[in-house]
């Protein structure tokens, strides 16, 4: 489905960010997807779950991420309470190539799910082993995998096996501080059919504290022969170049430093776009939640305002309101009291 541009989409005169890419065209599915095709340098939407909806994922797709993921779906869910997966599995057709991500720790399980995953066309499927949460680790899934590597390539295995798609693995350095299982870990998913492997350099002890080691993310790259994909603190251009240099990654996964912040992929950008642009954009994507979402889309659409207002003259006071923020309407309100727009204009 081609996006249109609703005439809303002017708020107060105010037009949409003009750099950004406009998709014009569907993009054809009939050749098979390749994590081997993608442009040099390529760029991700990494997964995150509460954050990487259809929504957001059409955010960051116009300004320039080259691929995107699906929030992680429960393989279990998928098999047994389809409908309670399936706004996690929505997507346009314009989104291409898409990854629909899943999560689970049984092999015959995660392989019928990812026949599920195929038959709903997504370009790929990728393997959920770094949710550190939990209740997810307590059920054997997630970043526990990283303890079992057996399983973990049973899975691999047994979903490379089921469809034609290709299968990724997104995976954390390992389970506990004292024991980094890469780069043998990251092997056996290649010998185990992997197509394309992703690290998240920290420990699931970890969780998302203190750095993410990149030398973990290097030795990847030196020691298999898929493409790897870096994540972990990568905030603004100057980490995702120093990212590429310092490991030899063929592809960069950005996560947190997209939030509130899809201008991150913008190739050319060197600052923050004008308090216009963003104001625009923040719009755009509340009009896309309130369509996708009901009106639960704008209580979702309050942790984005508040990554969205920030680092200008005003923000926190901003960031207070827009937990009160319910409709699209009283968003539109909320920045006519504080005359955001006129003081971008002054
Ligand atoms: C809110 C949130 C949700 C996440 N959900 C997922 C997920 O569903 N699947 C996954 O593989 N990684 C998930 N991640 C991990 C990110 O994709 C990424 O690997 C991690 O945040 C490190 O990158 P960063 O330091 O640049 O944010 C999530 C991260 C955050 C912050």
């Amino acid at each position: 489905m081609c996006y249109n541009m609703r005439p809303e989409a002017n708020f107060k005169g105010v037009k949409m960010d003009k750099n950004i890419n406009k998709p014009t065209e569907i993009q054809n599915n009939s050749k098979k997807f390749s994590w081997t095709d993608l442009p040099e340098g390529y760029e991700c939407l990494s997964p995150m779950a509460g954050v990487t909806d259809t929504a957001f994922r059409q955010i960051c797709k116009r300004h320039g991420a080259d691929v995107v993921f699906t929030e992680m779906a429960s393989a279990n869910m998928m098999l047994n309470a389809p409908t309670r997966n399936a706004a996690f599995l929505h997507y346009e057709e314009w989104e291409r190539p898409i990854i629909g991500q899943i999560m689970g720790g049984d092999a015959k399980t995660m392989a019928e799910a990812a026949r599920v995953i195929e038959d709903m066309g997504f370009d790929g499927v990728d393997v959920n082993m770094g949710c550190p949460e939990k209740k997810i680790v307590g059920n054997a899934c997630g970043s526990s995998l990283l303890r079992d590597a057996d399983t973990a390539a049973r899975i691999v295995e047994a979903m490379a096996n089921a469809v034609n798609i290709p299968v990724s693995v997104k995976m954390r350095s390992g389970f506990y501080d004292s024991e980094i299982v890469q780069p043998q870990f990251a092997i056996r998913m290649q010998e185990a059919g992997a197509k394309a492997l992703a690290i998240h350099p920290r420990t699931k002890e970890q969780a998302y504290r203190g750095s993410a080691d990149w030398t973990v993310t290097r030795l990847i790259v030196e020691n298999v022969q898929l493409p790897v994909g870096g994540s972990g603190d990568v905030t603004d251009r100057a980490a995702i170049e120093r990212l590429r240099a310092e490991t030899g990654v063929q592809g960069i996964w950005v996560a947190r430093g997209a939030m509130g912040n899809p201008w991150i992929f913008e190739r050319e950008r060197t600052e923050r776009p004008p308090l216009a642009d963003v104001i625009a954009t923040a719009l755009e994507h509340a009009r896309l939640m309130v369509k996708y979402k009901g009106p639960h889309g704008m209580i979702e659409m309050r942790k984005h305002l508040t990554w969205y207002f920030s680092g200008f003259q005003g923000a926190a006071a901003l960031r207070e309101q827009v937990k009160t923020v319910s409709t699209y309407e009283d968003l539109e309100r909320l920045i006519e009291d504080h005359q955001l727009l006129e003081r971008f204009a002054a």
